[in-house]
């Protein structure tokens, strides 16, 4: 229990560090939500650049919020350097803001697009607009990795400002959707800018000090003007100047200094602008008191005041006690004596060569900051003195301490009984969510709703899966179904909308998501219509072929759609694009699969093919198969894509034999390890071009891969359709067919497919490549031993069974497989990384 006692021995120091800002705005506590997500701030104050629908408006970007079609998307796509796309919000007031948070477009599993990184811009005034920088002078800030995941960011140094604009920003073009929050409080000092001397340079004695003030956001030519920085970033200097709280920061950095030397008047004129006419009870200055070094608090101040067009005649005046004695920083403070005004300046006389400020604060009206877990300071001392009286500041921070520790202690019981109590309602839950799992294949009786509330309850209270929980608990795409092909997209839109229907809200998933693959059955890309749309934006670029040059060879699979057929074409070159080279001599057919329509198909499934043969003429990659051209003036309606000679992977390593003793004996063909994994890694490169455009497969296996010559391979998805492999498919009574041995647990328990669960599949299809495919992936489980697997997988208890390490497997094959198999999806490695460690393998 050791560890116990840090934490409220932290706290104490917290606490004591706190208890010189109760008047001031203190960052470590000025971290509430500003109402994006909370509704507080109005749907017209949230603007943006532009939209790419009404259902993805800017009043959509609100962090954590499902409604639309769940972020804001701007109309096109970010392009890298462009900074054109913005989304904007406005508080209404000056406000302090210390965290930002971003989100992606889930949708409940339908969008995946989130910006990977963003800038922001600020204004006080709606007209100046400045970028921020961190302390560094970075603008870019890291933002999200995953569509569904809230990731919050510090900003240091803080902003205050009434305007705040997100801008995504991509290395590559890229679709963009945004949900956010800003965090902080109201910056209650009012002040707008102030305008000073720009500081200066200590070079003696060494090391020099650098005083300016380095995150000042205004313009800083011999002074500083219409800024906000250091003096108002919440941050107090230390006693020795040449010490910060900020990491990797120059000497001098928290302080703002000057010397008489430059400032021949013997004075530093600081002229401090506020958003309005306020009543002002005090000023407090935090210096440096360093008198060693020649640095000492200001001798006398002169404040001249202006509320509306002129300054008042008389100034008020004020010395405070010199110090010779403690060099300890400190603030002082200065009675302000109600005067109104919308501008002051002050002069601070020096009583040394230098005089350092960190931070000064104003109080007005009757505003009070909330404070710290103490009890606020009520009342300012009346009369104008320095607070460094050194019995008074002992006898508060006793009380301050002893509070802190009580309460600290009570957090801690507190957090030590929630966590009891919420490990036994986990373990309750989960229960519930396996039974559930199991009633859904028995039967289908279990209602949408349940399912819901059942997955609601869970997913929120969980301690090492973070993903809010409003996104995760849809069982969505489950109703993908080959049985009733005709409905598969209305099905599917049923369950993943169910919600949407609820509120009445036309999403994506009701209008328009697209469930590409009618003819088959199969689903193959699911993508967002908003992809979809970008995709096909232009006109299609295939050719309409002659129906009578195909000569059909082989039925390679059918479904309630439509059939494949495996043909002969003649004359196809004609057909091709230059690009598209075959090595075939020219008078020779071309074998091709055709995908066919049937012409008694529903209204839905021709324009599912149609849309498909759209997205399928914009993927161009070496190891995606392509379209080559199209039947579609008369029915049925046909797609001509490559096929390559060798069949599908599958067939084809089960036909071969792994190089070594065995092949020799029994005459079979044999694969090199080294071209295992140059076809292993060519599906990897396949996946990275499909993931690059946020596709997700969800049926990637060697059955959907096809085999060229000299191991060439390119990604297919013929899917369910064919008898052949129906046994790797689980069939969910009356609902969806899943390649369950394939599919990640979050896709099974959960309904969702991404980037990370194609990742899982990959996996999978690794391991069949090392075993030649000759054995099914858990071929000793049942199919209902494998779904109990996943909630393993789940739960995390190391009950989970993994795929053995096959024989011809190295090990660092084998590590790779299972990163894929990752229970979180954060873990997972990118196809990207994939690649490049399969590369890598080859000698
Ligand atoms: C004070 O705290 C409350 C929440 O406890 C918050 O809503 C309010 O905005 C805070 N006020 C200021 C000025 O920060
Ligand atoms: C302040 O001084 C440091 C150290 O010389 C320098 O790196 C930085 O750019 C300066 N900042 C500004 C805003 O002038
Ligand atoms: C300023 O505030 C003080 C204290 O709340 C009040 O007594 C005084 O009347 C106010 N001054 C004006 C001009 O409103
Ligand atoms: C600056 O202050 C120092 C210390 O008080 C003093 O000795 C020096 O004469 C001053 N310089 C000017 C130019 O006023």
């Amino acid at each position: 229990m050791k560890h116990l006692w840090d934490v409220p021995f932290l706290l104490l120091i917290l606490l004591y560090l706190l208890a010189a800002v109760t008047s001031q705005v203190n960052p470590g506590v000025c971290r509430y939500p500003l109402g994006m997500s909370g509704g507080q701030i109005q749907d017209e104050d949230i603007s943006a650049s532009s939209q790419w629908s009404e259902s993805t408006a800017a009043r959509y970007g609100r962090l954590d919020f499902e409604e639309g079609d769940g972020a804001w998307c701007p109309e096109i796509t970010v392009e890298p350097d462009s900074l054109k796309e913005f989304l904007q919000i406005d508080l209404r007031s000056l406000h302090f803001i210390t965290l930002v948070g971003t989100q992606g477009r889930h949708a409940g599993g339908i969008g995946n697009e989130f910006s990977q990184m963003y800038k922001i811009k600020y204004s006080r005034d709606g007209s100046r607009w400045i970028s921020w920088r961190n302390r560094q002078g970075k603008q870019v800030i890291e933002g999200n990795r995953n569509a569904y995941d809230i990731v919050l960011k510090d900003l240091e140094p803080p902003i205050i400002a009434r305007y705040v604009r997100f801008m995504p920003v991509t290395d590559h073009s890229m679709n963009v959707c945004m949900r956010v929050e800003l965090y902080g409080c109201e910056w209650l000092d009012g002040l707008v800018s102030y305008n000073a001397p720009a500081g200066e340079q200590m070079s003696l004695p060494a090391p020099p000090a650098y005083l300016n003030d380095s995150v000042y956001d205004g313009a800083v030519i011999h002074s500083m003007t219409e800024g906000l920085g250091q003096l108002t970033d919440g941050v107090c200097g230390l006693d020795d100047f040449t010490h910060s709280h900020v990491y990797n920061v120059w000497p001098g950095y928290d302080y703002v200094g000057w010397t008489n030397e430059s400032l021949p008047s013997g004075f530093v004129e600081i002229m401090f602008e506020f958003d309005r006419i306020r009543n002002f009870t005090t000023m407090k200055v935090h210096c440096n008191n360093m008198y060693s070094r020649h640095v000492k608090a200001f001798r006398q101040v002169v404040c001249y005041f202006r509320s509306e067009a002129d300054w008042e005649a008389t100034p008020l005046s004020f010395s405070p006690v010199e110090d010779e004695k403690n060099p300890s920083a400190r603030f002082i403070t200065v009675n302000l004596a109600n005067h109104m005004a919308s501008a002051i300046k002050c002069q601070f006389f020096f009583a040394d060569a230098w005089m350092l400020f960190s931070e000064i604060t104003f109080q007005s009206d009757t505003a009070m900051y909330n404070t710290t877990l103490a009890p606020p300071k009520t009342a300012l001392p009346p009369n104008i003195q320095p607070e460094d009286d050194p019995t008074h500041k002992v006898d508060d921070s006793n009380t301050r301490i002893l509070i802190g520790c009580l309460v600290a202690i009570i957090f801690i019981l507190v957090v030590i009984i929630v966590i009891i109590l919420w490990r036994q309602v986990w373990q309750k839950m989960l229960e519930k969510s396996e039974t559930f799992a199991y009633n859904h294949n028995q039967s289908s009786t279990i209602s949408e709703q349940e399912s819901n509330s059942t997955y609601e309850r869970i997913f929120p209270l969980g301690p090492d899966y973070q993903e809010p929980s409003r996104i995760i608990c849809k069982l969505p795409e489950f109703a993908q179904s080959s049985e009733e092909p005709a409905s598969t997209s209305t099905a599917a839109s049923k369950s993943t909308a169910t919600t949407a229907v609820q509120d009445g809200a036309p999403h994506y998933a009701e209008a328009d998501i697209v469930n590409l693959q009618g003819v088959t059955g199969s689903n193959t890309y699911a993508i967002p219509a908003l992809t979809m749309d970008l995709l096909s934006g232009k006109d299609v670029a295939v050719e309409e072929f002659p129906r009578k040059l195909l000569t059909f060879k082989e039925k390679l699979g059918e479904g309630q759609f439509g059939e494949v057929h495996l043909c002969e074409a003649e004359g196809m070159q004609e057909f091709m694009n230059k690009e598209f080279l075959f090595d075939i001599p020219e008078d020779q057919p071309v074998l091709v699969a055709v995908k066919m329509l049937r012409s008694d198909a529903s209204k839905n499934a021709r324009n599912d093919f149609l849309k498909e043969i759209k997205i399928m003429s914009r993927l161009k990659d070496p190891n995606i198969i392509r379209l080559l051209a199209v039947c579609i003036y008369s029915d049925p309606l046909c797609m001509i894509t490559e096929y390559m000679e060798n069949g599908d992977l599958n067939q084809f390593l089960s036909r071969h034999e792994p190089e070594g003793q065995l092949a020799l004996l029994s005459n079979a063909p044999t694969v090199s390890f080294n071209n295992l994994c140059y076809m292993a890694a060519q599906i990897a490169s396949g996946m990275k071009y499909l993931s690059s455009l946020n596709f997700v497969h969800r049926d990637l296996a060697t059955r959907n891969c096809l085999v060229g010559k000299n191991f060439t391979i390119k990604i297919a998805d013929f899917g369910m359709s064919r008898n052949l492999y129906s046994g790797d498919y689980y069939r969910i009574q009356g609902r969806a067919v899943l390649p369950i041995r394939w599919m990640s647990w979050e896709s099974i328990l959960l309904g969702k497919f991404t980037t990370a669960s194609d990742v899982w599949a990959f996996g999978v299809t690794l391991w069949e490549i090392l075993n030649f495919c000759k054995e099914q992936p858990y071929s000793q489980l049942t199919d209902e031993q494998v779904i109990e697997n996943t909630g393993e997988f789940f739960r995390d208890q190391k009950r989970q069974i993994y795929l053995p390490q096959p024989v011809l497997c190295p090990d660092s094959l084998y590590k790779i497989m299972l990163s894929c198999w990752r229970r979180n999806t954060k873990e997972r490695p990118s196809f990207q990384e994939i690649h490049r460690a399969l590369l890598e393998l080859q000698p």
